[in-house]
């Protein structure tokens, strides 16, 4: 399709080399309904007539039913999904499909298909977003007042509930959505009609083209809109996110599932065992998510690394954008759905929680708060509890089971209702403050996330 002023073929390892239909292919659905708003557009304009025009309209239908039945052979000659396409079109309806390229080149063309497949992958990943807070707000409603210790260093820190645990992660999936939803204002913009760099002597509606592919609105320079990758770098981003976050609840899943925590049960189903060691059942999905998280890193810097050092406009680079921009969108897919599931199936053992919980240390800063109000400075009352730590400590005796005396040798501003402190439930209705994990506070929340969810 461009060998006219070319007297060799290409050699075979160029083609080999340079061909990316192997994997563009999958652009096929955008490509055609790019193609498709063209040829309406050149039939605005004059340029085919109304028969041609519906020519090249059935006959990139049946294009598009073919491939979906697995009826069509791609040809790595023909290098990538474009030139397939627009040959076999012309191949199926003569003159007029070769009228189709007119005023576009492959370089607006990939542009459009691009973001046409981040934005229809960007709102599948929202749905499974969403999905995944589900599963984590009725996770959480289902344990919201089961206590276990909050892990800072991972070490015991202070009380907090499964449920508060898990809305965290409700949290941050909702700003990777918030995210990602404005990515989609960037992507949905329209670079068709830029053309291979400075646009066209031959002047399609480019409005009305973005109008019929759903476009809010269009490139304004035809330099930038072939050239420009950023909208592929920032979705990739946006799932490395989402990455980190997945990657960060594998990590408490494979604690919390360890004999050593003992608090999650994940089922058989999500779960695999050793050829060796009869006993085992290991958290594969929690380990694959936290490895592929660093498949989402690479992808987002082999695009940023392969865009930096690239002069305007387009460079032949820039097909490196593909392969990480649709293993991401793989990834991240499957990683939600199978996360979701196995949080789903995933049981608390609230006997082990509880033996966990009930360690008094958790409330130490709880007795130092109690001194506080008693008057003491915070400085002096944490140095105070320290004190009782260390004597808890030395004399092997929990710290809720020294005595009113031994309290008393420390500091008499520790008074008579000193062990009313080790009351859990005491703990948890004082954290009232927004954000906090009382059980009231993480009930408000959870209702707050059914409401917005349904
Ligand atoms: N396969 C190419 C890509 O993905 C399409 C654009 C090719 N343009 C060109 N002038 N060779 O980037």
């Amino acid at each position: 399709m461009w060998k006219g002023r070319f007297t060799r073929p290409t050699a075979d390892l160029v083609q080999q080399y340079g061909e990316s239909v192997s994997y563009d292919w999958r652009l096929y659905r955008h490509d055609i309904a790019g193609s498709l708003a063209h040829a309406k557009a050149q039939l605005s304009a004059g340029l085919l007539t109304r028969e041609e025009f519906e020519a090249i309209r059935e006959g990139l239908q049946g294009i598009r039913a073919d491939i979906e039945q697995g009826n069509f052979s791609w040809s790595r000659e023909l290098e990538d999904v474009h030139m397939n396409i627009e040959s076999e079109l012309t191949r199926r309806i003569g003159a007029a499909g070769a009228k189709l390229h007119t005023a576009r080149s492959r370089n607006d063309q990939v542009a459009v298909d691009t973001r046409l497949y981040c934005r229809a992958e960007i709102d599948r990943t929202l749905g499974e977003l969403r999905a995944m807070q589900r599963v984590l707000v009725d996770k959480a409603a289902e344990y919201a007042g089961t206590m276990i210790p909050g892990y800072t260093h991972l070490q015991r820190a202070q009380p907090v509930t499964v449920g508060h645990h898990l809305l965290a992660y409700v949290e941050m999936f909702d700003r990777d959505a918030d995210r990602l939803g404005d990515c989609r204002r960037r992507v949905n913009v329209s670079p068709l009609g830029s053309g291979a760099i400075a646009g066209s002597t031959i002047n399609l509606d480019r409005h009305a083209m973005a109008e019929e592919l759903g476009f809010d609105s269009i490139t304004e320079n035809s330099m930038d809109a072939i050239s420009d990758r950023d909208y592929v770098m920032e979705t990739l981003f946006c799932l490395a996110l989402i990455g980190a976050h997945l990657s960060r609840l594998s990590e408490d899943l494979v604690l919390w599932s360890s004999a050593e925590f003992g608090f999650a049960i994940l089922s058989d189903a999500h779960t695999t065992g050793s050829s060796l060691m009869p006993q085992k059942k290991n958290p594969d999905v929690c380990e694959l998510t936290r490895g592929k998280t660093g498949r989402l890193y690479g992808n987002l810097s082999a695009v940023m690394v392969a865009v930096k050092g690239l002069p305007l406009t387009y460079n032949r680079d820039l097909q490196e954008d593909k392969e990480p921009l649709f293993d991401s969108f793989d990834t991240v897919s499957l990683a939600l759905r199978v996360n979701a599931e196995m949080l789903a199936a995933m049981k608390i053992d609230t006997l082990r929680t509880r033996t966990a919980v009930g360690d008094p240390m958790l409330l130490a800063t709880d007795l130092a708060d109690y001194l506080v109000k008693r008057g003491v400075p915070f400085r002096s009352a944490h140095e105070l509890v320290g004190r009782a730590v260390a004597l808890s400590v030395s004399m092997k005796t929990p710290l809720d089971q020294l005595t009113l005396e031994q309290y008393r040798s420390i500091s008499p501003a520790f008074g008579e209702d000193v062990h009313t402190v080790f009351d859990l439930e005491r703990a948890f209705r004082l954290r009232v403050n927004p954000g906090a994990p009382s059980f009231a506070n993480t009930q408000n929340r959870i209702d707050f996330w059914k409401n917005r969810l349904s």
